[in-house]
């Protein structure tokens, strides 16, 4: 059982994602905090009917960067959390975050990165003309959508597919992947090795 403190920004369909797969016992945690970039995201209503406390940051508390972090951290650790998970965080994670949960930040990409990192990850995957792209979740680092590799999962682009098609598609890898993920290391069978590669230790 492990403690999960989420980040988002926006819709919040891989929260809802996580809380679905606790609810249903595919995932052994709970869920003690989410926080918010930003006080309009739909996410913070999905955790408010799961009965989950939650903090909304807006622009002004991003003001001072590091600020923010320390304050989020603070928070985190006051939940006693023990694994923090990106879900569709549109920020930065900073120092004081990362120096609090070494190697206990998770992120969630919808893309196979290294390509196509930032914001726009599936849209600039379909305007390269890529025939394959997917889904990443992985080690969060000081570096936006960078970090040790946990677990990626194909997706093929199909001719007649639309962007909004494939949106489609990658969010169902999406939501099946991270709770996947997420219930390996509530198993302890993620570990990063000596080099800084992510080993999953198979049953
Ligand atoms: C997800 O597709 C996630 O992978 C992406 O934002 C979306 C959030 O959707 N994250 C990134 O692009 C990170 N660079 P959600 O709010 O419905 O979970």
């Amino acid at each position: 059982m492990i403690r999960l403190g989420v980040l988002i920004s926006g819709s919040g369909s891989n929260l809802q994602a996580i809380i679905d797969a606790i609810a249903e016992g595919r995932l052994d945690a709970s869920i003690e905090l989410v926080v918010s970039s930003r006080p309009d995201a739909y996410g913070i209503e999905r955790a408010k009917q799961a009965g989950i406390p939650t903090l909304a940051l807006n622009k002004e508390s991003y003001a001072d960067p590091l600020a923010a972090d320390t304050l989020i951290s603070g928070e985190l650790e006051k939940a006693n959390v023990d694994y923090v998970v990106m879900a569709g965080y549109m920020r930065m994670v900073r120092g004081p975050l990362l120096q609090a949960f070494p190697d206990r930040i998770i992120n969630i990409h919808p893309a196979l990165l290294p390509s196509f990192p930032g914001a726009h990850g599936i849209a600039d995957a379909f305007a390269a003309g890529v025939k394959i792209t997917g889904v990443t979740v992985h080690l969060a680092s000081e570096i936006y959508d960078e970090g040790p590799i946990i677990a990626q999962r194909a997706v093929e682009i199909c001719e007649d597919d639309t962007l909004e098609s494939l949106e489609q598609r990658i969010h169902s890898v999406e939501h099946q992947l991270y709770p996947q993920v997420l219930q390996l290391i509530a198993q302890g069978r993620v570990r990063v090795d000596e080099s800084g590669v992510v080993r999953i230790r198979e049953d």
